[in-house]
């Protein structure tokens, strides 16, 4: 007798000091530290985003929406409104509101980081529309300038964090890490498919004052990122060879998706290459001059 309700003692002693070295601080959400890093990581593109839509959309960003958020990081360079329809507008509003509730949700259950430095100057998409081209535009390509040229914009960062949350998933030891990670991916997962299908109803069409169809545009910016990436195809563009289409039966391409239409997975290099712009997770740039913040991205930049 005593030595079973000893050996139970023992059992819940070990099982306590197991929780309390496997969890945070903030013990409502019980998430291993083995989660953290790659939790906080999606900061970085959610910041993106929200910094992003809310300027495109309303021209004011998180430090006059909810400026406890940024933590102290400094003001978004170059983000401004953009010349947007209603219906557009209205659209780049939610999204950027949702941002906000999905930096809250990370910053609920893992500390974090303040916002990085983020260049969304329009120069910095016309340089990577350059790059996507392998030529300079003329005149360099503005996202602020109408509907379509921000909607094209919009095109190359929601994508790459949909991405991240594919590639984290199977790495999250919690439940409650996986049900964060699944909320954030069902949410961007949508956002991307309403800009994909406003792009798709004018794949057809020239974006002035270039000789290139929006749909042409999708097909070099998601080039540039598999070649950014440096692990292989896990992006496509709107319209694509038949191979690449949804069964290989049709070349229109909504949605992008393996050969059995799931969606596609990267890791956090993959994504710093992107996002820098560089092709290298230790070489900082594109949006982000100073690099991303958090453990996993300084780690890469401290090499
Ligand atoms: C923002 O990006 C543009 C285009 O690459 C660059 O010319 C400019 O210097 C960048 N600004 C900062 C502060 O990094
Ligand atoms: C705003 O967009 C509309 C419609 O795309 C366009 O006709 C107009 O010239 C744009 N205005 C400016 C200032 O660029
Ligand atoms: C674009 O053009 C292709 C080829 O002409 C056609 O099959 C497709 O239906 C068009 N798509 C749209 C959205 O108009
Ligand atoms: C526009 O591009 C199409 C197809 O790429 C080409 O056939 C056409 O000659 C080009 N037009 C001009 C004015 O450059």
């Amino acid at each position: 007798m005593a030595s079973s309700s000893l050996s139970v003692t023992m059992i819940i002693t070990k099982f306590l000091i197991f929780l309390l070295i496997t969890t945070t601080v903030n013990s409502t959400f019980l998430i291993p530290i083995t989660d953290i890093n790659l939790l906080e990581f999606p900061l970085n593109l959610e910041y993106f985003e929200a910094e992003y839509f809310l300027f495109g959309s309303i021209g004011q960003g998180l430090d006059i929406i909810e400026p406890a958020l940024a933590a102290g990081g400094p003001p978004p360079i170059g983000a401004k409104q953009a010349n947007l329809s209603l219906l557009i507008k209205d659209i780049i509003t939610q999204f950027g509101y949702q941002e906000i509730g999905h930096l809250r949700a990370i910053k609920k259950r893992v500390r974090g980081f303040p916002r990085p430095l983020l260049n969304l100057t329009a120069e910095a998409f016309g340089t990577l529309m350059n790059a996507a081209f392998g030529m300079p535009l003329t005149p360099p390509f503005d996202p602020y300038a109408n509907d379509i040229n921000y909607l094209i914009s919009c095109y190359v960062i929601p994508y790459v964090g949909l991405t991240g949350y594919v590639g984290a998933n199977p790495n999250l030891q919690g439940p409650a890490s996986r049900e964060l990670v699944a909320g954030l991916l069902g949410v961007e997962s949508g956002q991307d498919a309403v800009i994909r299908s406003l792009l798709y109803e004018r794949a057809n069409e020239s974006v002035v004052p270039y000789n290139i169809t929006v749909g042409e545009f999708t097909i070099k910016i998601s080039e540039l990122r598999n070649k950014l990436g440096r692990d292989g195809l896990k992006d496509e563009g709107l319209i694509v060879p038949i191979e690449l289409g949804a069964e290989k039966k049709i070349q229109g391409n909504v949605l992008a998706g393996d050969e059995d239409s799931l969606a596609y997975g990267r890791t956090p290099q993959e994504i710093l290459r992107i996002i820098y712009g560089t092709g290298d997770e230790q070489a900082p740039g594109g949006f982000y001059p100073k690099g991303a913040n958090g453990v996993i991205a300084k780690r890469y930049l401290l090499r």
